[in-house]
């Protein structure tokens, strides 16, 4: 498949995927509102190519949080990545790193910590959703930081609306309505402990 944008790429996951699945994906959080008005505004920048211009060097690296990455761009928390496709998380950070930039990973993640950070030579942040009380989420960072993640993002709009700001969609589907009621359940199964270390999600393996 010859895919040169987000268009041709949702097609082609649309094709692929359960329903549950691409919905999950491709809905945003509540009404949507928000997912619509960021669209909406990158219709009102025109990109107006100056052929004619020598750019001798394209220097596109900047400084975040003091990590040195090679784009403006990170790869932002998506739970559940191993959903879509396998060692999803692992494949996504080692991605981020050849491109030079952090891969962030959820609390919600499909694959270990550790297993992540190994697969990339790029920086790893770590996701934290405020649940499960203090010693998990404690014990959550910890486990975080001795895996070699750089900085913690907090996600604080989870008690709400389930998981943050994408997971628990507006119910498009039936099948939507079913995914997200199970994440609104997941954090909190997610954080048994085993083996007297914290497991990080219900799917890591
Ligand atoms: C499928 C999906 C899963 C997401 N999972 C998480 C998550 O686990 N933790 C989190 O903090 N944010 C999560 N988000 C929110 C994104 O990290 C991001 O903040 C949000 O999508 C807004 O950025 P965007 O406008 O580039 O999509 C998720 C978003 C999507 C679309």
């Amino acid at each position: 498949m010859n895919a040169i944008n987000i268009a041709d790429l949702r097609l082609a996951a649309k094709r692929r995927l359960p329903r549950a699945v691409f919905d999950y994906i491709d809905g945003a959080a509540e009404t949507e509102w928000t997912m619509r008005e960021n669209s909406r505004v990158f219709d009102d920048v025109t990109l107006r190519p100056r052929s004619g211009v020598a750019t001798y060097q394209c220097d596109l690296s900047t400084t975040v949080l003091g990590e040195k990455i090679a784009l403006p761009l990170i790869l932002a928390p998506v739970g559940s990545t191993r959903m879509f496709y396998p060692r999803g998380e692992e494949v996504a950070a080692r991605a981020a790193g050849e491109a030079g930039t952090i891969y962030t990973l959820s609390t919600l993640s499909g694959c270990k910590v550790e297993d992540v950070k190994a697969a990339t030579v790029g920086p790893v942040w770590y996701q934290l959703y405020l649940v499960g009380g203090r010693d998990v989420a404690t014990a959550a960072m910890e486990r975080a930081k001795n895996a070699g993640c750089s900085a913690l993002a907090v996600t604080i709009d989870t008690p709400s609306s389930a998981c943050a700001s994408a997971i628990c969609a507006t119910a498009r589907a039936s099948s939507r309505r079913a995914i997200s009621s199970r994440c609104f359940r997941t954090p909190f199964k997610s954080f048994r402990v085993r083996d007297g270390s914290p497991a990080f999600s219900a799917t890591a393996a």
